[in-house]
């Protein structure tokens, strides 16, 4: 399977974690050497040179060699604690050996530098680990290119989105609908279109079951298909963004990292992400499709919630739990949080 972070993203990734944790490891050294009434500055810059160039380079193979555990490869809390264990292994390991070294016949004091080092960057990791799940940059699209496009060349079109949006009245972007299945997504999408359409904005509805039966008719459920739905999806959405439109996007989307490459592929500012938080159980009780009873029987495999993963958004724009308020409501908080965008968006 191929990558679905690109080498630059690991490689910035890398630089950033770098600084946190030299600094982390100099700190650290200074106060058990002192402790041991042997302040050493020197040591501490030493050992913390060491530390950033080998490190850099271990950290960018264990970021390379996670790309490949394909069974652990949608982003959950679950992955990203079993991957920060994984690191601190590898890690730990090292600064007692850099550590041990240059402080020669230290090795007590090795030893609780690597103790420190181990818990306070178990900490520090994770938190790393989940500011940069919010950065959208460098995440592929995960397609096997089977002809390589080398000989096409973008043409420039006379007419911009700019001039779209202005025509229009408006700017364009996404609002994206996740959740699960059964949660609310296509209907309050539905009830907002025709609120948009009232006010003269101009957009165009996308949802899950419209379109896998049409452009993503040949997709399952797996989760590389899912991502293959996504990534068609960005793109469809994307052009329609182009093409001066204020796009409504419902799609179960179970995972943060298609979620996050369309976010990428329409730019930050495009992408206004709604998650429709209903519990699992009112979606179950409600079963509009009859899906839940049939995923429960074990006649559907994959299912969202029953079978296959849902990963919550971490920082949504807006979350609605239909649980508590009605379609309307729903409809009123998403105008609220777009109004500003569509306001300014008055040329
Ligand atoms: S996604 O996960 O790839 O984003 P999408 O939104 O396109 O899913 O399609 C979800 C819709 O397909 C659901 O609303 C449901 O009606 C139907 N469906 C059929 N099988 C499944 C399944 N295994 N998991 C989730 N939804 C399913």
């Amino acid at each position: 399977m191929k990558s679905k972070e690109s080498h630059l993203r690991s490689v910035i990734k890398g630089i950033s974690w770098r600084f946190i944790a030299t600094t982390d490891i100099f700190l650290i050294v200074l106060l058990i050497t002192c402790l041991y009434g042997k302040c050493s500055f020197e040591n501490a810059i030493k050992i913390g040179a060491i530390e950033f160039i080998l490190k850099l380079l271990i950290y960018y193979l264990h970021e390379r060699i996670w790309q490949f555990f394909t069974i652990l490869n949608n982003v959950s809390k679950k992955k990203i604690i079993i991957k920060s264990v994984s690191w601190r292994i590898v890690g730990t390991t090292t600064t007692f050996i850099i550590t041990g070294a240059v402080l020669k016949n230290f090795y007590e004091a090795a030893f609780f530098i690597a103790l420190l080092e181990l818990i306070s960057k178990f900490i520090l990791y994770y938190f790393h680990e989940r500011v940069w799940l919010k950065i959208p940059f460098g995440y592929l699209n995960n397609i096997k290119i089977k002809h390589m496009n080398k000989n096409i060349i973008s043409h420039e079109f006379y007419v911009t989105k700019k001039q779209r949006n202005k025509l229009n009245n408006h700017t364009s972007f996404v609002i994206w609908f996740t959740g699960l299945s059964g949660a609310g997504k296509s209907t309050i999408a539905n009830a907002l279109e025709s609120k948009l359409n009232d006010n003269s904005i101009h957009t165009y509805l996308l949802d899950g079951d419209n379109v896998r039966q049409g452009l993503n008719v040949d997709l399952t459920f797996s989760q590389e298909d899912r991502a293959e739905n996504i990534r068609r999806i960005a793109e469809v959405s994307s052009l329609l963004i182009d093409a001066g439109l204020v796009v409504l996007s419902a799609f179960v989307s179970p995972y943060i990292k298609d979620r996050m490459m369309v976010k990428s592929k329409v730019k930050d500012i495009n992408f206004i992400e709604i998650f429709v938080d209903t519990p699992l159980e009112e979606c179950m009780r409600r079963d509009t499709k009859g899906l839940y009873g049939k995923a429960k029987k074990g006649l559907i495999k994959d299912f969202t919630g029953i079978n296959a993963p849902y990963e919550r958004p971490e920082n949504p724009n807006l979350r609605i739990d239909t649980t508590k308020s009605t379609v309307d409501e729903a409809v009123n908080m998403i105008l609220n949080t777009i109004e500003t965008k569509l306001e300014k968006s008055i040329l």
